[in-house]
């Protein structure tokens, strides 16, 4: 890159003993000299500063100003990279480059001069301005074009591998469960999986020691009212307790309980849902029911069958039966006049109310409970409830779904 030109600058004259500074006046610059005065007497012995006036007459600031630019378009027109476009940034516009010198020069010119010579360093610094602008941009969009030119895509390489992960039947029929509750107007609600005997048992009304708690074999914490919460029917409370009817609840999600075989895992997943308003009966549990498991199963006409059964928390209660039938050693949902049990349900018990502050007399409400892994296992043909959580990614690879039918 060409060197800089030498420009009548004040700095320019600065030597170890003194220096001559310029002034701007009327008919152009004016020096004068400061510092050592044997410098100072040097130099005008040698009448360097009556050059110094000549020249000064001459150079008035436009003649500078044009000088500066006249040397930078000979720079910006040789200019060969981005590196010596900033170079060439700084000398002009950097914080001592030349346009910049000459704003603070300003202060030394005549006041009558200074708005014109204010203007044209003002249209100056703008030119040069526009001028770096242009020619970065010149060359970022060839630098863009040689890189594009350089990633051409490969149509015939192999393709790589594809590792996506897929979807667990759990969750999949989670999200089924959520999309028809959420369509039937309930709104989703989560309880915690470390919860106090209250919220689990005594609420629920099933005292302390009352014979029904061994239906559950719950896992205990010691010496603390904590467990591990046995059904997802503490949400129900804490729902209750929380807030006033009407209420259309679901919630979702990770139940304990001591038992593990064939048909039992010590951890698995319930859905538990209810609604509490007035005049609710048996007949708005039996219409969510159906409507529920017919979307759930993709069958229309399934027969459900309402066998009386006992939960504390629900009077009456009762235990649901769906017809199915074995085709080709297939389960078929809603075909057939075989039964087997599906959920536990029942109207809300006039106590369990009572505990959560809601008036029993003036409000009812229906409550259903239902096992997850059931549901998988029934709509989408697994066998052994084990092979759910043992992590054998080839139990994913077979069962799971892939994000897009998620
Ligand atoms: N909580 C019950 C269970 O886990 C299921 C249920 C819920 C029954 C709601 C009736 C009403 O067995």
């Amino acid at each position: 890159m060409p060197k800089a030109k030498y420009y009548l600058h004040p700095f320019d004259f600065k030597k170890p003993n003194g220096y001559i500074d310029f002034i701007f006046t009327q008919d152009g610059l004016r020096p004068t000299v400061v510092g050592n005065p044997i410098y100072r007497l040097f130099i005008f012995e040698l009448g360097i500063l009556n050059q110094f006036r000549y020249i000064s007459r001459l150079m008035t600031y436009d003649l500078r100003l044009s000088t500066i630019i006249s040397d930078f378009n000979s720079q910006i027109s040789q200019v060969k990279n981005k590196q010596e476009l900033e170079e060439i940034r700084i000398s002009f516009l950097g914080k001592k480059g030349f346009v910049t010198e000459l704003f603070v020069q300003l202060k030394n010119i005549a006041t009558e001069e200074k708005k014109a010579f204010g203007a044209s360093i003002n249209q100056a610094r703008d030119q040069v301005t526009k001028e770096l602008d242009a020619k970065k941009d010149v060359f970022e969009s060839a630098e863009l074009n040689e890189r594009l030119s350089g990633e051409k895509i490969d149509l015939t390489a192999p393709i790589r591998k594809n590792n996506q992960g897929l979807i667990h039947p759990i969750n999949k029929v989670m999200k089924e469960i959520q999309e028809i509750f959420s369509q039937l107007g309930f709104e989703f609600a989560h309880g915690p999986e470390i919860e106090d005997d209250f919220y689990n048992f005594t609420a629920l009304n099933i005292d302390e020691n009352h014979p029904a708690r061994q239906m559950q074999d719950t896992f205990y914490f010691k010496n603390t009212p904590l467990l591990l919460r046995t059904h997802t029917s503490n949400t129900q409370i804490r729902k209750m307790i929380e807030s006033q009817p009407p209420l259309k609840v679901a919630a979702l999600g990770r139940v304990f309980r001591c038992d593990s075989d064939q048909t039992h895992t010590p951890m698995f997943h319930q859905f538990e849902g209810f609604v509490v308003d007035e005049n609710i009966t048996m007949g708005h549990l039996k219409w969510t029911l159906t409507n529920f498991l017919e979307k759930f199963f993709e069958v229309k006409n399934l027969e459900l069958r309402f066998r009386p059964s006992f939960f504390p928390f629900t009077e009456p209660s009762a235990e649901v039966d769906i017809n199915y039938s074995i085709q080709q050693g297939k389960i078929q949902i809603g075909k057939g006049d075989k039964f087997m049990e599906i959920l536990g349900c029942g109207m809300i018990h006039p106590n369990v109310l009572r505990n959560c502050k809601i008036d029993s007399e003036k409000f009812q409400g229906f409550a259903f409970g239902i096992g997850i892994e059931r549901l998988a296992m029934l709509k989408y043909g697994i066998t052994d409830l084990r092979m759910f959580f043992e992590n054998d990614v080839r139990f994913l690879k077979h069962f799971g779904f892939k994000p897009s039918e998620f």
